[in-house]
């Protein structure tokens, strides 16, 4: 089958344009990138952009944006697509960078938007700001995990890396451990969205940036186990909640399924499995996840 490659995209609504902008461009320094055509895209480096505002009566995560490798047939995919009884739309020119993409629900009703990129973009860093490397993943409260995830596996061909019990999924399209993970708390709604950083350095002086913005992290800094990434999290003005991470676990080849050796991981090789439902799958450095980061 063909299954998405690389993330690429997230698209959100948002009440107060003006203030996110300043957010995404001033603190986490991603480039602005005009089209005219009341949408803020904010780019950064290899995708044709990473972040997407509109203007919205609530701030919601409405569609995730997904690339094909180099080459491949969108149409085929479309089919692929169809075939599972899903209704896909065909747009021409919908973004800047972007020339046609396809576009359909996922199974809790978040878009998705898939093309095939014949040429990297080149947005040079902005110079100022955090300046994460890219988008990582974004994850997701979910009504049905084991229906979601199913979904996720079966119509964009991604694979499980991990799961924590039965509730909490974390799925890969390419070589990081996941791009989609999916938590089930009775209700569909955006979890967060995570940056990826360059090291341990990079997290500091994001945290001091942050900071001096006014912005304050709700959990973290930490090591996940599920992943084994550096993380932090803090909300954005519009609350909607950001992950900046890094030290992410790498799958080098699937043939082998094993993650890249890390001197922090307990298991030897690291493979996919189920973690315990406990503190130490969330954060080996102790701290659990507070309140604030499960409140909506
Ligand atoms: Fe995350």
């Amino acid at each position: 089958m063909i299954g998405v490659k690389k993330i690429s995209h997230v698209i959100y609504e948002t009440p107060d344009l003006v203030r996110q902008t300043e957010y995404y461009t001033d603190v986490l320094g991603l480039t602005r990138i005009e089209k005219g055509d009341g949408a803020v895209y904010l780019g950064s480096k290899v995708d044709p952009h990473s972040v997407v505002l509109k203007k919205g009566a609530q701030a919601q995560c409405t569609t995730i944006g997904f690339q094909l490798a180099h080459g491949e047939d969108l149409d085929a995919f479309a089919k692929q697509v169809a075939a599972h009884g899903i209704k896909v739309n065909t747009a021409s020119d919908p973004e800047p960078g972007i020339a046609k993409a396809i576009s359909f629900d996922d199974f809790k009703g978040t878009g998705i938007t898939v093309f095939v990129q014949d040429k990297p973009s080149d947005h040079a860093f902005s110079g100022k700001g955090i300046q994460p490397h890219k988008l990582g993943h974004i994850a997701f409260h979910v009504a049905d995990v084991k229906a979601c995830t199913d979904w996720y596996c079966k119509v964009l061909g991604m694979r499980v890396s991990d799961w924590m019990a039965d509730f909490f999924s974390f799925l890969r399209c390419d070589r990081d451990h996941h791009t989609i993970n999916l938590v089930g708390t009775g209700q569909n709604a955006h979890f967060h969205t995570a940056f990826e950083l360059r090291d341990w350095s990079h997290m500091q002086t994001a945290a001091d940036l942050l900071s001096r913005n006014g912005y304050k992290i709700i959990w973290g800094p930490g090591r996940h186990g599920i992943g084994h990434n550096l993380f932090t999290y803090h909300r954005g003005p519009n609350g909607l909640i950001n992950e900046l991470f890094c030290e992410i676990d790498l799958i080098a080849d699937e043939s082998l399924g094993l993650f890249e050796p890390r001197p922090w991981h307990r298991d030897n090789p690291q493979m996919s499995k189920v973690w315990p439902k406990g503190p130490e799958s969330a954060n080996l450095w102790g701290p659990p996840p507070p309140d604030e980061m499960m409140k909506l």
